[in-house]
């Protein structure tokens, strides 16, 4: 089944400590963005690519995708202060589709399978996102104390991509900056408005590249899946 995807792609990365966007670092022989672009280039059910970017990267936006062959790209619209932002800012310049996904660009390892599962749940119930269970105990503290451990097997982390009905995700991104709520990811938003949001076990090798240590376990993925 086919879809569009959002990628904001317009954050500063300051907790990687680059002094650029750590998107523009290199996995390997190439930019992170690139390994995020090119699953969805090479997935044949994607049918345009949104990259929200900031101003004064664009220009060089647009040579890595002639660079590496990205021709999915549908727009470059400018992202915004926070990511929710940069999300909102490419759900208005896209057209009405069935399925859209939203998925961090910094997350270069996602894989063509899990997007298969996340687009066909999206389209039979509205909303799927991905995540993995909890590995660890999970308590909860407060001034240094605990204060709860809580039921680990009701305890999921939560990835990209987030899949939706596109006028499920167009009215609760509206809904949210109409009252000025801001969510820390889309599942955030539709949840608001009552709707369930499902969710699809995806990969622990689906990391978003954060801080300088994921660079190391980035490069291991890449090699185990050399091999
Ligand atoms: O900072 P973090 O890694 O959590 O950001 C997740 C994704 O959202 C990144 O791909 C980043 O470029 C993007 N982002 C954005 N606009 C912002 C902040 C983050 O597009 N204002």
């Amino acid at each position: 089944m086919q879809y569009e995807v959002v990628l904001p792609a317009a954050g500063s990365g300051k907790r990687m400590g680059a002094g650029q966007n750590k998107l523009f670092l290199l996995l390997e022989d190439k930019p992170i963005l690139i390994h995020t672009l090119e699953v969805f280039q090479d997935d044949e059910n994607c049918t345009g690519i949104w990259l929200a970017v900031k101003p004064e990267e664009r220009g060089f936006i647009q040579q890595l995708l002639k660079k590496f062959h990205i021709t999915k790209v549908k727009g470059l619209p400018n992202g915004g202060e926070e990511r929710q932002h940069s999300v909102h800012s490419c759900l208005k310049e896209m057209q009405q589709v069935e399925i859209v996904l939203v998925h961090d660009a910094a997350r270069p390892f996602i894989t063509k399978p899990i997007i298969a599962r996340l687009v066909e749940a999206a389209s039979e119930k509205g909303a799927a996102i991905a995540g993995v269970r909890a590995k660890d105990t999970m308590k909860k503290v407060r001034d240094g104390v605990i204060v709860e451990t809580i039921d680990r097997d009701s305890l999921w982390m939560i990835q990209t991509p987030q899949a939706f009905q596109f006028n499920l995700l167009a009215e609760a991104e509206d809904v949210a900056e109409k009252v000025g709520f801001l969510g820390t990811d889309e599942a955030m938003l539709v949840e608001r408005l009552g709707h369930a949001v499902h969710i699809v076990e995806a990969s622990y090798d689906n990391l978003k590249m954060t801080t300088k240590e994921d660079l190391v376990l980035g490069e291991a993925i890449l090699r185990k899946r050399a091999l």
